[in-house]
């Protein structure tokens, strides 16, 4: 296993992905830390007072946490098409009373300000998806003491990551649920198995590997390990799991009888990402332009609304192509479960 992660004392080589949100919990983070794992707390949305809030709930549990931030790619929206998209969801705004930006928000997700915070007030380990972060930000929180760790999906972005002096990648598949971590929105991942692809980015780079991306059995986990990567991680695996904070209609979705595969969509947020379908992925994936963070800010009115009316056809249901095996229970014992081959 990773010798950083050792050292951490994470004996249990199977992690809890950072899941933003909702689903990862201070709880979550803690009961993977108590079963010997290490879990993400996801600052991806939050406000740096947020963000903070949740990393002091966890370190009232355990000193052993990660943190995940989203740097930033900004992909500007195309206006003409931003406009086009936002008059298709005026009914369901109208519907669900509530208004939608008329103009594109761009925004960097607070970035400078979480990584004034982790410079401040170190964790263990701080992961980063969507973009490599500059190289002031990387030297800024290694002397903080963090293991730096880059999410990429392809040997070329693996590459990049290593030039950029990262410590670790989490090498992302394209069954992963949620947000692809691409560096390259427009170009969706490609299609192959998780073995397969960590197999390629080892023969790429000497970065220690973590997998992630459709690991529901302890099979699956076997392969990864075997094919190169120290250790795996799962989200979808722990999202009905008892310490997450997974909604109640979320968590209605993913027990509900078969709704079909999961779609990678740009309707919710303009940057691909793997949701079970449901009526708004119908009706929208189609006509959504490309286009983070303008169309995360213009459908996440409609998101709240259809959350706080507990309607399942409204939200993003975020999950990995293998979410049927999904199950109720506790973090450790999920985890362990997946550990049970190694
Ligand atoms: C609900 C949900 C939210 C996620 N949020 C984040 C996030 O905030 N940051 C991140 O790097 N990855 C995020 N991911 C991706 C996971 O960290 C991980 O790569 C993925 O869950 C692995 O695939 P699996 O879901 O098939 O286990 C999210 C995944 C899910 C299912």
């Amino acid at each position: 296993m990773l010798d950083a992660l050792v050292g951490l004392g994470v004996s249990l080589p199977v992690l809890a992905a950072p899941m933003a949100g909702g689903p990862t919990s201070a709880e979550l983070v803690a009961a993977a830390a108590r079963a010997g794992s290490l879990g993400f707390i996801a600052g991806g949305y939050k406000t740096a007072y947020e963000l903070a809030a949740q990393v002091r709930a966890a370190r009232e549990q355990t000193d052993r946490f990660g943190v995940n931030l989203f740097a930033p790619n900004p992909v500007p929206v195309n206006l003409a098409e931003y406009t086009s998209y936002r008059d298709r969801l005026g009914p369901e705004a109208d519907r669900r009373k509530v208004a939608i930006p008329e103009v594109p928000v761009e925004d960097d997700d607070l970035w400078h300000d979480k990584v004034d915070l982790l410079v401040s007030d170190p964790v263990p380990v701080v992961t980063f998806t969507f973009a490599i972060p500059e190289r002031a930000a990387i030297d800024a929180l290694r002397a903080a003491g963090s293991l730096l760790v880059q999410t990429v999906t392809s040997p070329e972005e693996a590459a990049r990551a290593a030039d950029a002096g990262l410590d670790a990648l989490i090498v992302q598949g394209w069954a992963a649920g949620g947000h692809s971590g691409t560096l390259n929105p427009s170009k969706p991942p490609v299609r192959r198995s998780l073995a397969e692809l960590v197999g390629r980015v080892r023969d790429r780079v000497q970065l220690p590997i973590i997998a992630a991306g459709g690991l529901d059995t302890r099979q699956r986990v076997s392969e990864v390990i075997a094919a190169g990567a120290e250790v795996a991680a799962v989200g979808t695996a722990l999202l009905l799991a008892t310490e997450a904070g997974t909604s109640t209609p979320y968590r209605a979705a993913l027990a509900r009888p078969d709704p079909g595969p999961t779609v990678l969509t740009r309707a919710f947020t303009g940057r691909p990402a793997r949701a079970i379908p449901n009526a708004f992925v119908r009706a929208h994936h189609e006509h959504a332009p490309i286009g983070y963070p303008a169309l995360h800010h213009l459908t996440s009115p409609l998101r709240r609304a259809a959350a706080a009316a507990h309607d399942p056809e409204g939200i993003s249901l975020w999950a990995g192509e293998n979410y049927r095996s999904t199950r109720p229970g506790p973090v450790s014992v999920i985890l362990e479960e997946l550990a049970s081959d190694l």
